[in-house]
């Protein structure tokens, strides 16, 4: 019979990754994007709060990591499915809070790059897949969740993730022009299982929807 999270006498331990990714072009500049951290290291303090051994492992935010969780900083992609890939290990529960750049630059620069006059072209290269590496290597015990940040066909696209990517949960989030999941803000999500669950979860902040999240989790039988 396979555990069911909830019911283990010892607390789940749980495996967080939150914020964005670095990918430097030069010693002095990077691409990356607007996640703040703020929803996994809401979902790192909850952990923690639920007595859970937690491990976060972040990009660059500005954020103070949740006392008594074990944290690791990471700048690229790379850096953090190293760290992943360390931190698995003894994990019951996998999240992947991260906003992971999906190109790194394929010749960065050891020197400031100088401007000549003309233009400059930076060639990027994909990122791993961070998460569906770890579908594919965990053991059956282990329970792994999604994030999805989608600009339209919020469920439709999340689908297909939870499936492409072999999840067993999947949160996914709306973002346009001027709205949407980055920093402070209230938000609607949805969270969606492989066996079909749906549930809408609207006009939370993170705190809320954090303990929303590992409510789910916890009660899925993997
Ligand atoms: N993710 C990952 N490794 C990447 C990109 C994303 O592990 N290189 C994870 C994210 O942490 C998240 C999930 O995959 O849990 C979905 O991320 P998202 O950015 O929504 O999707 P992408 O895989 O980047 O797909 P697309 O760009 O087509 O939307």
């Amino acid at each position: 019979m396979s555990p069911n999270v909830r019911e283990k006498r010892v607390r789940p331990s749980v495996v967080i990754t939150a914020g964005p990714t670095r990918e430097e072009i030069d010693p002095i500049r990077f691409i990356s994007n607007y996640s703040t951290g703020r929803f996994g290291y809401e979902i790192a303090r909850e952990a923690v709060r639920r007595g859970c051994p937690t491990t976060l492992i972040s990009g660059p935010t500005a954020l103070t990591p949740p006392k008594g969780a074990r944290t690791t900083l990471v700048g690229s992609a790379i850096q953090m499915k190293s760290a992943l890939d360390k931190a698995r290990r003894g994990a019951d529960v996998i999240i992947m809070a991260a906003a992971v750049s999906d190109w790194r630059v394929r010749n960065r620069s050891g020197r400031k790059l100088k401007r000549n006059g003309s233009a400059l072209t930076i060639e990027l290269i994909e990122n791993p897949d961070i998460i569906s590496s770890i579908a594919r290597k965990r053991s059956r015990r282990q329970l792994l969740v999604g994030f999805a940040l989608e600009t339209e066909a919020l469920k439709a696209n999340a689908l297909k993730k939870l499936e492409k990517k072999g999840l067993d949960i999947i949160v996914a989030n709306l973002t346009g022009e001027g709205e949407g999941p980055f920093g402070d803000n209230i938000i609607d999500i949805m969270i969606l299982d492989r066996r079909g669950g749906r549930q809408n979860i609207r006009g939370k902040t993170k705190r809320q929807a954090a303990k929303i999240i590992l409510d789910k989790v916890f009660g899925f039988n993997i």
